[in-house]
């Protein structure tokens, strides 16, 4: 069982998340990546709700276990695969994914810039990619209030650190990447993603 990052809490928003990404992109078919699973919850919402396929990406083998097993106990038809692997050299040719989500996890990546252009290099031409960290604009006010008290509590107990929106933008820009956009939750303060489109 992975070591609790909140992911129980946070149930309530990945479906909403999801719904944002596929109302965003108008996506059903074709193939999504994500990267950097944890316990696979974005991954499984949107095998639930589209006929993509869905590669599973993580360092970590419990944590593609984890997802795996869960995936198997929903029973869905979507093809799915569990890549054990880094985002700074993704085992995939170019052009490989239509749409690639990975929340939460860049703020590991020894290299982000690496990984973000890696990202970019799997794309498809006409595909888009969404990174970053927060809870998307569907969710409820009042369970946003909660949720950020939660992540924030998180973070603290294990001292991690995440960077402004300014560090966040700077990191994307060193990346060399052109077509992207910066994006907040919505009208919110919370969240940072970066768009990328090929
Ligand atoms: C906080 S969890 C986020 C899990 C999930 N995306 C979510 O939103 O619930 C971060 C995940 O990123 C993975 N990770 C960290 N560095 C990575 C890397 N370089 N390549 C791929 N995955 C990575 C970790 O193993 C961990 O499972």
């Amino acid at each position: 069982m992975l070591k609790s990052n909140n992911f129980a809490k946070l149930q309530p928003m990945y479906p909403l998340l999801i719904q944002q990404f596929v109302d965003d992109y108008n996506l059903n078919e074709g193939i999504a990546v994500d990267i950097g699973v944890g316990p696979g919850f974005l991954g499984l919402e949107m095998a639930k709700i589209t006929n993509m396929k869905i590669v599973f990406i993580d360092i970590s083998q419990e944590a593609l276990d984890q997802a795996k097993e869960t995936f198997g106990s929903l029973d869905l038809d979507n093809e799915a695969e569990f890549i054990n692997a880094d985002v700074q050299a993704l085992p995939f040719e170019d052009n490989y994914a239509n749409f690639i989500m990975s929340r939460g996890s860049i703020w590991f990546w020894k290299e982000p810039e690496k990984g973000l252009t890696e990202i970019h290099r799997i794309l498809k031409p006409g595909g888009v990619a969404v990174v970053g960290g927060g809870l998307g604009r569907y969710l409820p006010e009042t369970m946003r209030a909660r949720l950020q008290e939660t992540l924030k509590k998180g973070q603290i107990e294990r001292k991690e650190k995440r960077p402004s929106l300014e560090e966040f933008k700077a990191m994307v820009q060193k990346s060399g990447l052109s077509n992207y956009r910066i994006m907040t939750d919505g009208d919110t303060s919370s969240g940072k993603w970066v768009e990328i489109r090929k």
